[in-house]
């Protein structure tokens, strides 16, 4: 599909763009508190943005760092120029390119893209996810207890997320959760069984665009973390994992549900 082709085509190349930064050690300012931005973030955007425009003019681009496009239009493109800007700021090599692309509010197509492991992980709705062109499925972990799971945590206001109590929680439930620090990749690790489900509040479409369809695409479910159905521009929160874990990772939800608003947390 030409859409497809076409994002990655600029996935690659905004990735070499924000990878090159990365090699020559870029400086990073503060968006606000703990919120970084780059001038690769911006670098990233301008590149995808214009591509974009010129293969596509008619459709509108919603990008994280204001630059998109917005015009009435069924195509919607959701753009994150570089997710893991903190990782990315720090020089922790995991972060990427996200481009997730909607037809009449339905996904259509994803790219997420780590220029530095070179990994390219794709999807088109009704045809399967792939890892450099490879055939990719998510995991067959039947349990919590056997499973390996990631979450995030926002990079603002952490204090008034409920997070952490989750986070511990399913720690202790499972043989671990990571914080990877880009959403769109643990997205594309879910898909690809790298990692059995995943979580976060505070989630924006650019986050989640490309990540959520890939799932889908490797066989696995995406829902709100209270079971609701998931909706890219609408939902703020998503549960993504390989299918089987689904219910049981819901009902622990369910109980920290209650349990968290039994136990606020501390004041700073
Ligand atoms: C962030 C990353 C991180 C997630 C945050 C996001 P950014 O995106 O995806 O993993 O925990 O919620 O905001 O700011 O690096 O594009
Ligand atoms: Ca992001
Ligand atoms: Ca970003």
């Amino acid at each position: 599909m030409q859409f497809l082709e076409t994002a990655v085509e600029i996935a690659r190349e905004a990735g070499a763009l924000v990878a090159n930064y990365h090699e020559r050690h870029v400086p990073f300012e503060s968006k606000g508190e703990f919120d970084l931005v780059t001038e690769a973030d911006r670098a990233s955007e301008k590149l995808i943005v214009e591509r974009l425009r010129s293969r596509f003019p008619l459709h509108a681009i919603v990008a994280e760092e204001g630059g998109g496009h917005e015009t009435p239009s069924e195509y919607r493109w959701f753009i994150d120029p570089l997710d893991g800007t903190t990782n990315f700021a720090h020089g922790f090599p995991m972060f990427c390119i996200s481009m997730g692309l909607e037809r009449a509010g339905e996904p259509i197509a994803g790219v997420v893209f780590d220029p530095i492991h070179q990994e390219l992980f794709t999807a088109e709705r009704g045809t399967g996810a792939f890892l450099n062109n490879h055939r990719i499925h998510v995991s067959t972990a039947p349990r919590i207890s056997e499973s390996l799971a990631s979450t995030g945590f926002p990079s603002r206001k952490r204090q008034h997320n409920i997070n952490i109590h989750f986070y511990y929680q399913l720690a202790m439930a499972s043989h671990g959760v990571r914080r990877t620090g880009s959403a769109a990749l643990d997205l594309s690790y879910v898909a690809c069984g790298r990692l059995d489900f995943f979580w976060e509040f505070g989630l924006k479409p650019w986050d989640m665009a490309a990540g959520a369809l890939l799932v889908q695409e490797a066989g696995g479910r995406v829902s709100e973390m209270t079971g609701g159905p998931l909706s890219v521009s609408g939902s703020e929160q998503i549960l993504a994992d390989n299918g089987l874990l689904h219910d049981e990772v819901l009902a622990a939800f369910a109980d920290l549900f209650r349990g968290v608003q039994r136990t606020p947390l501390p004041p700073l």
